[in-house]
């Protein structure tokens, strides 16, 4: 596989150690408090990356896209929340997958989309499991869980032979704007007890609500119960990223994820170096220009990963080009960062770096041995044919 310094930068690079430190901690910490994992996988996009994950857990993975569900049910996965709600452009793809023996579950807030699905299913012939998506933290989409609508859907779906009502989701999306331990704990707090109060006004109304699912990474780590939970889903824990690091949730040094870059010239006047991985290998996430210490469009290391004590990050980026500077704009010595060095950019956002890249260039802390190249679904869609039909 060769060594790092034979990589063609920029180069998406996974440290296998870090990646298995954090699998573990997420794996331990749910096993604690007594409750199944179902990963996101939306980061990971490998099944080189989940196999692991799953070691252990019930088996069902969470998606973002349908071609998530499509690559990993290829890939012998066979229990499948689609966790967007669902457009019907997206139905004919998922219901070939549950015709094909995989059990797919699809995520809904409204009858609309609940008909969409029903009559899709019931064309052909199949039935279409989903969750009602609630609303815990005014972060998107969901019903709340203390309004009449969650009930008045569960009625809605009664008389639709293509749907099954298997419970209820949601994710604390804005646990990624907490700024403390407590703020954390009170925000997994909030998620766990909207999903469980759901659930029973659902099962006192004589709705059968089996799967109470919830989880975001900063939520999963920082609750202290799991009471009446019967699964939870996390996924960017695996790799770590600045935003992560940013909230208190990890450390720099747990970050497993890089971009792998050379230098390419630099600006002595102003104090810049240039490297070759702009926004198309590290992406415009600026998720942590909100949070105390803005890292720019990434923390800039040493190849193996380990921040330089000046303190450098890339302070803007074109398409193919990192500027890289100072935080504090103090002068940067050309001399130590010669044309050629590698260096290692941490990511803001690991599911937005992540796809910016078709493979993982696997290494292991400081050994400078490639030991795999993983392969990993690049973006989020790809070109299918889509039937119209219209309805006079
Ligand atoms: C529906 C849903 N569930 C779970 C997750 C996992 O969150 P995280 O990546 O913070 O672990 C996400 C992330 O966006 C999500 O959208």
């Amino acid at each position: 596989m060769g060594v790092i310094a034979d990589i063609e930068t920029p180069a998406l690079i996974l440290d296998r150690a870090k990646l298995e430190a954090n699998i573990a901690r997420m794996r331990d910490r749910l096993a604690g408090l007594g409750v199944g994992l179902r990963p996101h996988v939306k980061t990971a996009k490998s099944i080189d990356v989940v196999r692991p994950v799953l070691v252990g857990q019930p088996g069902g993975i969470t998606v973002s896209s349908v071609d998530e569900a499509v690559y990993f049910s290829q890939h012998g996965v066979n229990d499948i929340l689609y966790a967007v709600g669902v457009a019907p452009s997206k139905l004919p793809r998922l219901i070939e997958l549950s015709r094909q023996g995989t059990d797919i579950s699809v995520v809904l807030d409204n009858s609309d989309a609940a008909n969409a699905c029903n009559r899709a299913a019931c064309a052909a012939g199949v039935q279409l499991p989903f969750l009602i998506e609630l609303d815990v933290d005014g972060h998107r989409s969901g019903i709340t869980p203390e309004s009449p609508a969650l009930l008045n859907l569960a009625a809605a779906v009664q008389d639709m032979p293509g749907v099954r009502l298997k419970g209820v989701m949601t994710h604390a999306g804005e646990s990624y704007n907490c700024r403390s331990e407590p703020e954390l704990v009170a925000m997994a707090e909030q998620e766990r007890s909207g999903a469980v109060l759901a659930a029973e006004r659902l099962r006192r109304a004589g709705y059968e609500c089996p799967i109470v699912s919830i989880g975001s990474t900063p939520t999963a780590l920082f609750a202290n119960r799991f009471d009446g939970i019967t699964e939870v889903r996390a996924g960017v824990y695996m790799f770590m990223d600045l935003v992560m690091a940013g909230l208190g949730v990890c450390d720099i040094s747990d970050i497993a994820l890089g971009v792998v870059v050379s230098v390419i010239g630099h600006q002595p006047e102003k104090n810049l170096v240039i490297a070759d991985g702009g926004w198309m290998a590290l992406s415009r996430d600026r998720g942590t220009a909100n949070q105390p210490i803005d890292q720019g469009y990434g923390l800039v290391c040493d190849v193996l990963g380990i921040p330089f004590t000046s303190d450098l990050i890339v302070i803007a980026t074109n398409q193919e080009h990192a500027i890289i500077a100072r935080r504090d704009k103090g002068p940067v010595d050309p001399l130590r960062f010669p044309v050629g060095t590698l260096l290692r950019i941490l990511p803001n956002h690991a599911c937005a770096t992540g796809a910016q890249h078709g493979a993982y260039h696997v290494v292991n802390g400081a050994n400078p041995n490639v030991e795999h190249v993983w392969a990993r679904i690049a973006g989020s869609s790809s070109v299918h044919q889509v039937t119209h039909t219209h309805t006079i």
